[in-house]
C-alpha cells in the first residue's frame, strides 16, 4: 500500500496571535490543509491519505473536510503527538493497528501546510521509497550556508554546491522506519527532531528527490501573504 501522512499536528506558534492552528487558516478560498488533501487525492497512486491533527481539532477537521472534498472515503483523520516525530510515529502506529504492514508499504509524510506540492514531487518520492526505501525532498542552497555555533561568530562556511534546503515529503519503508525508531532511545528521539536526520545518523542511505522553490511552507504571517499572491497567480 502506498500511503500519505499529511502532518497538521503543530499549534504553529510562529504564525503569532491566530484563533487556530495556521494549518486550518485561509488560503484562497479553502483552508491550507484542504489543499495539500487535493493534492494528494489527484495522484491515483496514493491508495490513503492520513491526516495527523491535534486531539482536540480531530472533529473540526473531519467537519471541515466534508464541507470541501465530496468524495472522503480514501481520507482518514488521526491524532497526531506531541512532536513532528510522534506525529509520524502515530500515523504508523494506526496504520499497524488498522491494516497490517507488509514489507513494501511505504509512507510520504509532507507538512499539512507546504500545499504547493506537485504531481511530479509525489511521482518521485513514490518511486524513489519503492526503490531505496527512503528518500527526503530538497532544493539547492540558494544562499551561502553560514554555520555559527554560538550565533555571535561564525564556525564555518560549507561548501554551497553541496547544500541543499529540506522540503517534504520525506518518505519511507514503513518497516524500516517503524523498525528504526523503535530502536531509539529517549534522549536520541529529543534530540533527532527531523526523520530523515534520524536514519543518516544510523547509517540508512536517505536519497534526495528534486523538491521545487514553490513548494513553500508557510510558517509566519509573510509566508501566507506570499502563499496567497501564488494562489492568485494560479487562479
Ligand atoms: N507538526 C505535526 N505535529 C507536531 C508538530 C508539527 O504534525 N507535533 C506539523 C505541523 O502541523 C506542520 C509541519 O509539522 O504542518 C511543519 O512544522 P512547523 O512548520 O514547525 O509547524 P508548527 O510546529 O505548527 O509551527 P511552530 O514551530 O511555529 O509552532
Amino acid at each position: 500500500m502506498i500511503y500519505a501522512e499529511i502532518l497538521a499536528g503543530g499549534k504553529g506558534t510562529r504564525m503569532g496571535n491566530t484563533e487556530m492552528p495556521k494549518q486550518f487558516l485561509m488560503l484562497g478560498n479553502k483552508p491550507i490543509f484542504i489543499h495539500t488533501v487535493e493534492q494528494f487525492l489527484m495522484n491515483k497512486r496514493i491508495e490513503k491519505i492520513l491526516i495527523c491533527c491535534p486531539e482536540q481539532w480531530v472533529s473540526y477537521t473531519k467537519d471541515t473536510l466534508k464541507k470541501y472534498i465530496s468524495d472522503t472515503t480514501k481520507v482518514i483523520v488521526v491524532k497526531g503527538g506531541e512532536t513532528r516525530n510522534d506525529t509520524i510515529l502515530n500515523g504508523c502506529h494506526f496504520i499497524e493497528k488498522n491494516y497490517g504492514i507488509q514489507d513494501d508499504d511505504i509512507i510520504l509524510t509532507h507538512d499539512a501546510v507546504r500545499p504547493f506540492l506537485t504531481q511530479r514531487i509525489i511521482d518521485d518520492n513514490i518511486d524513489g521509497t519503492l526503490k531505496y526505501g527512503a528518500v527526503d525532498t530538497v532544493v539547492e542552497a540558494f544562499d551561502t550556508i553560514v554555520h555559527s555555533k554560538d550565533g555571535k561568530i561564525i564556525t564555518d562556511i560549507p561548501v554551497r554546491n553541496e547544500m541543499y534546503q529540506g522540503q517534504t515529503p520525506q518518505s519511507f519503508n514503513i518497516k524500516l522506519l517503524m523498525s528504526f525508531f523503535n530502536s531509539l532511545t529517549d534522549d536520541e528521539k529529543n534530540i533527532l527532531t527531523d526523520a530523515c536526520k534520524a536514519l543518516v545518523i544510523k547509517g540508512i542511505d536517505v536519497h534526495l528527490v528534486k523538491g521545487e522553490v514553490s513548494n513553500i511552507k508557510i510558517t509566519t504571517q509573510y509566508d501566507l501573504k506570499v502563499a496567497n499572491g501564488l494562489v492568485e497567480e494560479n487562479k
